[in-house]
């Protein structure tokens, strides 16, 4: 008789948004009169715009076509996007990436849960804490956490990095070397960012111990201060320690559409010589036949000028969103940070509710959905994650209806 694999039993309950979708269809069933605004999820709620749309359009129709028509896209990617993304990103932001260093995906979730698969099956994982819960159930899958603690919710092989509100939610270089360092900036859940020289130590610490750090810039295009960077390549010595998973869900509307991208350096290399480059080409090859084109030819057009003024307007569209949960709470008396540089605003429970109690409360009073902070880690207890992706008038009567709580 087969056995499953071991290590996917490990894995504690289900996908932290599964479970609250399963609790608020419940809900929902249960209440057909009541009118529900889901701020959970980090899902868009814009149209894809225009430019894109445009596109679109045009390479459907080449797909219709004898002379025109592409079969499987080049599994690292169109050179077209790759090119631009070299161009409008990187040469943009005085960073040097080769197009051969950037590779195509369906999106940076596929991207940030499959990029594990490329170190040793002993690798030592670092953390933040909360954390996006793919990083650590996907090394759970893969074998590599050790045990799973129940009272204390944390993996014996883990080195977890606490974000807290007494550390300004940035985490701080662990005491016991890692091997991989998971880095999230704009930072999901939290909303915090961290500046170009707090980074820059990441990447020199990654240098000095010899860890590689996976930074996950998806919501960068959110970042309105200066000296936050938007991208780890701004740092010096990024090249040789550093991979940087972006996606054109959350600054282009595609969390339907899927595509993203994945860049490693060629320099950075294992003691052999061995590059990761080559091992996640090697992975491109034998998992994947490439995104769309169609969906290539809709990224590339977010690069257009047209393409950047209309989704720069959605960008502001959710940052006027995040304004005014952020405000609205502080007035209501919620203990609020994020939401500046970043489409999530993250909350202090009140009354000493644990997140889940928070979450039904509001659920039930307020019928507003929103993200139990616990879910992203033990450190995450007792806060409270709102996603300013909602349309502006549901993201208005939401945080009215929370005020009059
Ligand atoms: C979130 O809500 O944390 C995100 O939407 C999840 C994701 O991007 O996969």
């Amino acid at each position: 008789m087969f056995k499953v694999n071991n290590d996917y039993l490990k894995l504690p309950g289900s996908y932290l948004f599964s479970n609250i979708a399963k609790k608020v269809n419940a809900f929902a069933e249960a209440n057909p009169d009541k009118k529900i605004i889901r701020l959970g999820i980090g899902d868009v709620t814009q149209p894809l715009c225009p430019a894109v749309i445009k596109a679109l359009h045009s390479a459907v129709d080449e797909m219709g076509n004898a002379e025109t028509f592409k079969g499987y896209a080049p599994d690292l990617g169109y050179s077209f996007l790759r090119d631009t993304i070299v161009e409008k990103v990187y040469k943009a932001l005085g960073a040097d990436i080769k197009a051969d260093e950037v590779f195509i995906s369906d999106g940076a979730k596929s991207d940030s849960g499959n990029i594990q698969e490329i170190f040793s099956s002993d690798a030592k994982i670092a953390v933040c804490d909360p954390v996006y819960p793919v990083y650590v159930d996907t090394n759970v899958m893969a074998g590599r956490t050790g045990t799973y603690d129940p009272a204390t919710e944390l993996w014996s092989d883990v080195i977890y990095m606490p974000c807290t509100a007494a550390n300004g939610y940035a985490p701080e270089l662990p005491t016991e070397t890692p091997d991989v360092i998971y880095l999230c900036f704009p930072n999901n859940p939290t909303g915090a960012t961290i500046t170009k020289s707090q980074l820059q130590e990441w990447v020199d610490y990654a240098n000095k111990v010899g860890a590689v750090i996976i930074y996950d810039a998806a919501y960068e295009a959110y970042i309105s201060e200066p000296d936050v960077p938007h991208s780890i390549y701004e740092c010096e010595g990024a090249r040789t320690c550093a991979i940087e998973i972006r996606s054109f869900s959350k600054n282009a509307g595609f969390t339907g559409t899927r595509l993203g991208y994945t860049v490693i350096p060629k320099d950075i290399k294992d003691e052999e010589g061995n590059t990761l480059n080559a091992l996640w080409a090697r992975r491109h090859g034998t998992k994947f036949n490439g995104a769309p084109y169609i969906i290539q030819k809709a990224g590339e057009a977010v690069f257009s000028e047209e393409g950047q003024k209309e989704t720069n307007e959605q960008i502001a569209y959710y940052m006027k969103n995040a304004k005014y949960i952020l405000e609205g709470l502080k007035e209501a008396g919620y203990t609020v940070s994020g939401g500046v540089n970043a489409p999530y605003i993250w909350l202090k429970t009140p009354d000493n509710m644990t997140s889940w109690e928070f979450f039904d409360y509001l659920l039930e009073n307020a019928n507003v959905v929103g993200t139990p902070g616990s879910g992203f880690g033990p450190s995450g207890e007792g806060h409270f994650r709102l996603t300013a992706f909602g349309s502006y008038e549901n993201t208005v009567e939401a945080i009215d209806r929370i005020k009059k709580l």
